[in-house]
This record gives C-alpha cells, sequence and structure tokens, in this order.
C-alpha cells in the first residue's frame, strides 16, 4: 500500500474514533434514525410568490453599515445550510475565524457542533446554521443591545424563509437574545421554548463544552428531544 493510502486510511480511523468517543461521551448507546432533513411541506406556487428567499433577505443585508461592527469585521457572516432545513441552529456571533471565513461554527467550537449533529445523523447541508449577529464583536466581546436590535430583523427573516420544524439556541447569549429573557441558561436548557410561533430548544453553546465537557450529557439530552419532535411530526 502507498504511504499516500496508508495515511489517509490512518486520518480516517482517527476522525472515526474522534467520532466514537464523543458519542460515548454524550452516553450514546444506538444512534437514533435521522428523520429527512428537508422540509416536505409543499409551499406551492401562491406561497412562494409571497414570501422572501434567502437570497433576497442576503441582498437585502448587502455589505451592512447599519451599526459599528461594519468597522471592525473582516466577513459578514450570514449563514449556511440548507435553504428548506427542518432544523436551524442559532449562536451567538461570528469569532475570530468565522470572520475571516465568513462562515458560521468553523472553529474549534464549529468542530464539536459538527459531531453533536453526526451524532444526530445530519451533516451541516442538512441544516442551516447562522448566529444572532452577523458581524465579529471586536475581541470577541459581548454583543451590545443596539447590536442586537439592528441585526435581529434579518434572523427573524431568514427563520421565516426557511420555516423549519425546530430551532436550537445555543448557548446563554443567542437563548437570551432570541427569548428576550434572563432567565439562566441551566433553567431554561431542555424545555421546549416559543420562537414566533416555533419550537426553540435552548441548549449548551458548543465553545462552553470544550471547557466542560461534563455538559455535553445534557446536550445529548437536548438533542434527543430535538429528533423525537422532529420524527414525531414526520411519523404523525
Ligand atoms: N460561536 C458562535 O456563537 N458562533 C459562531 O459562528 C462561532 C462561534
Ligand atoms: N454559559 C454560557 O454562556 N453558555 C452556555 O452555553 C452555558 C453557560
Amino acid at each position: 500500500m502507498s504511504e499516500h493510502l496508508v495515511n489517509e486510511l490512518r486520518e480516517t480511523l482517527a476522525a472515526a474514533r474522534s467520532q466514537f468517543e464523543y458519542l460515548r461521551d454524550l452516553g450514546v448507546e444506538s444512534l437514533g434514525t435521522c428523520p429527512p432533513a428537508e422540509n416536505k411541506v409543499s409551499q406551492g406556487p401562491a406561497h412562494a410568490a409571497a414570501q422572501e428567499s434567502l437570497d433576497d433577505i442576503h441582498l437585502d443585508l448587502g455589505d451592512c453599515q447599519r451599526c459599528g461592527l461594519a468597522e471592525s469585521r473582516t466577513r459578514l457572516v450570514y449563514g449556511v445550510g440548507n435553504p428548506n432545513a427542518r432544523l436551524v441552529l442559532v449562536g451567538e456571533a461570528p469569532g475570530r475565524e468565522e470572520d475571516l471565513r465568513g462562515e458560521p461554527f468553523v472553529g474549534e467550537a464549529g468542530r464539536l457542533l459538527d459531531r453533536i449533529l453526526a451524532a444526530m445523523g445530519m451533516q451541516r447541508k442538512d441544516v442551516y446554521i447562522c448566529n444572532v449577529l452577523k458581524c465579529r464583536p471586536p475581541n470577541n466581546r459581548d454583543p451590545l443591545p443596539e447590536e442586537v436590535a439592528t441585526c435581529e430583523a434579518f434572523l427573524v427573516r431568514q427563520i421565516a424563509a426557511i420555516r423549519p420544524q425546530v430551532v436550537v439556541g445555543l448557548g446563554r447569549f443567542a437563548v437570551h437574545s432570541l427569548l428576550k429573557t434572563r432567565i439562566p441558561i441551566s433553567q431554561l436548557r431542555g424545555e421546549w421554548q416559543n420562537y414566533h410561533g416555533i419550537p426553540l430548544m435552548p441548549t449548551y453553546h458548543p465553545a462552553y463544552l470544550l471547557r466542560n465537557p461534563e455538559g455535553k450529557r445534557d446536550v445529548w439530552e437536548d438533542m434527543k428531544s430535538v429528533l423525537r419532535l422532529m420524527n414525531a411530526e414526520v411519523e404523525g
């Protein structure tokens, strides 16, 4: 076997092992069946005509200069994934790597998020991932209320365009911004909430899990609730 092939095999095995270790940490015994990723609900021509698309909203956002973050950002991070996703995940704001790449959750926390999705039987292309803020706050400081207020309308429109079955709020900041509450994330997580008529599951942020791996079990419980709801709607 060529050295190249051996190296490739070694990398594949290492990736599989890391996924397995993650699942074991979560206490996963068997992988559930994953519901189809796409929203099959027919939207009909009349509906399509009335509703703006993710691309329309992106165009409207343009080279956004609506708040001070425009000055310090490298790239605006709109969101990625499936425009017909049944599951939307919302984080806080781009970090350093996201700001450079223009894509959400591509750093270390993002790699953990990919593994959580894999444990759910999904990939990034199946879901839609975005943030409360589209631009990185300098030095990752907390977003300011006026920044959230300015940016939020675009997120609301994105979610309205996708019409997912479920929204997952990742971490304290995203959940507090989405739900307009100050209830601690430790109390909110695991309990279904209502976001503009869509069930929202609050859970811990993957960056928090990197520092507090014991939280992974709770996150897995929350993701199992998400899968149950998605499967119930497919079967029911
Ligand atoms: N943390 C977030 O909340 N969002 C990202 O896109 C990356 C890290
Ligand atoms: N604190 C946070 O800021 N986020 C979490 O997800 C958990 C605790």
